[in-house]
């Protein structure tokens, strides 16, 4: 049985990955600061694979910690999740971004280097492409700044993989994600945010009344219905691809020592798209409004996934609906706990 540490392990796509690699049989180890986490993930990832991950509650940032975890296991490869991910909290606080994100990112690659391991798959983001200039994006599509110290972080930390990676004999995948949503099929994990960032977090606390309305960013965009365009995709499928990642570093197919990979659905959704897609999904009502558009977005961004399809023999398989249908879950799940 091999040996995976998944760092972020209990986060939101980290919990997923946790899951899919213990179904493929892979024996896991989790590290997490609980920083945007909570413990009860680590128990319902074992009430929903019936194996309980080993865990561990490490601030990645303190170097000797990470260093004793890595002397006294055997680890087969890591996939690094743990990273802040609120963008307009990085605007606010960029310092703590850049030295949350990259200073984890940079002992575990440290670490990866004193204890002579390999393989390592890195959580990136769609990101690091910025405002493309054309549709949809393929990992040939022209990097450019981010729009946040968020997205910067995923950009440097890229770079910083390539540098490390050329220095060693190392090997790694940025894997680069368009916009998760969903949760496995019991509703019981899904994307923790008490104050919402993100569109669907929103819709859920709109749909469940603890929001009066949701507030749509702009309907002047050039788009089909004016709001803006994303690719969402599942996060079990996101998930999926992790395993299929590391599975061909262990195995050595990987064609160079750095690959990049685009994880979307190929499709775009206005935002609009996406509030009707959840009414029908879970027949109810979403009251919205439209609002000014949003500092720092884009308007559009949907992937080109072939590459990951001809290299790691993966595509999306989970329908929009169903990923509304267990996002709906997952918040009726959260209810039960707060009542
Ligand atoms: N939106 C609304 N109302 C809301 C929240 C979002 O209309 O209440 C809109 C946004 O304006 C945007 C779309 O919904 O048009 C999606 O917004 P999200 O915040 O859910 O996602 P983003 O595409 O802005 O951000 C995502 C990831 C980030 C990542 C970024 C760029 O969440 O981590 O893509 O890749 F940095």
């Amino acid at each position: 049985m091999k040996n995976i540490l998944v760092t972020g392990g209990l986060g939101y796509i980290g919990s997923h990955t946790v899951i899919a690699l213990q179904q493929a049989g892979f024996n896991v180890y989790i590290i997490d600061d609980l920083s945007n986490s909570q413990l009860e993930v680590w128990e319902k990832i074992t009430a929903i694979t019936g194996v309980q991950p080993i865990y561990y509650n490490i601030d990645l940032k303190d170097y000797n910690a990470v260093s004793v975890f890595f002397q006294s296991h055997k680890i087969d490869g890591i996939i690094h999740f743990a990273a802040y991910k609120a963008v307009g909290e990085s605007v606010a606080k960029p310092l703590m971004y850049y030295r949350n994100n990259l200073l984890g990112l940079m002992n575990v690659l440290e670490a990866m280097e004193e204890n002579q391991l390999d393989n390592f798959i890195f959580s990136s983001s769609c990101t690091v492409y910025g405002q493309a200039d054309t549709m949809p994006i393929n990992e040939m599509t022209p990097l450019k700044r981010p729009e946040s110290p968020y997205g910067n972080t995923k950009k440097v930390g890229e770079e910083i993989i390539e540098d490390f990676i050329k220095i060693t004999d190392k090997n790694a995948i940025s894997l680069r994600y368009f916009n998760p949503v969903g949760s496995e099929s019991k509703g019981l994990l899904g994307d923790l945010q008490i104050i919402p960032n993100n569109l669907m977090p929103y819709i859920l606390q709109t749909a469940v009344g603890i929001r009066e309305s949701l507030g749509v960013f702009g309907n002047d965009y050039e788009t089909r219905d004016g709001t803006a365009v994303r690719d969402y995709i599942d996060v079990n499928d996101l998930a999926d691809a992790h395993v299929k990642a590391i599975q061909r570093l262990l195995d050595g197919k990987n064609k160079s020592k750095l690959e990049f990979f685009n994880l979307g659905s190929g499709t775009g959704s206005t935002v609009l798209e996406i509030v009707t897609a959840f009414e029908q999904a879970n027949n109810l009502k979403i009251n919205y409004e439209i609002k000014p558009r949003r500092a720092g977005d884009i308007v559009q961004a949907y992937a080109d996934y072939s590459f990951a399809k001809s290299e790691l023999d993966w595509e999306p398989k989970t329908p929009l609906q169903i990923s509304m249908q267990t996002a709906w879950k997952f918040q009726q799940q959260l209810d039960k706990v707060i009542e």
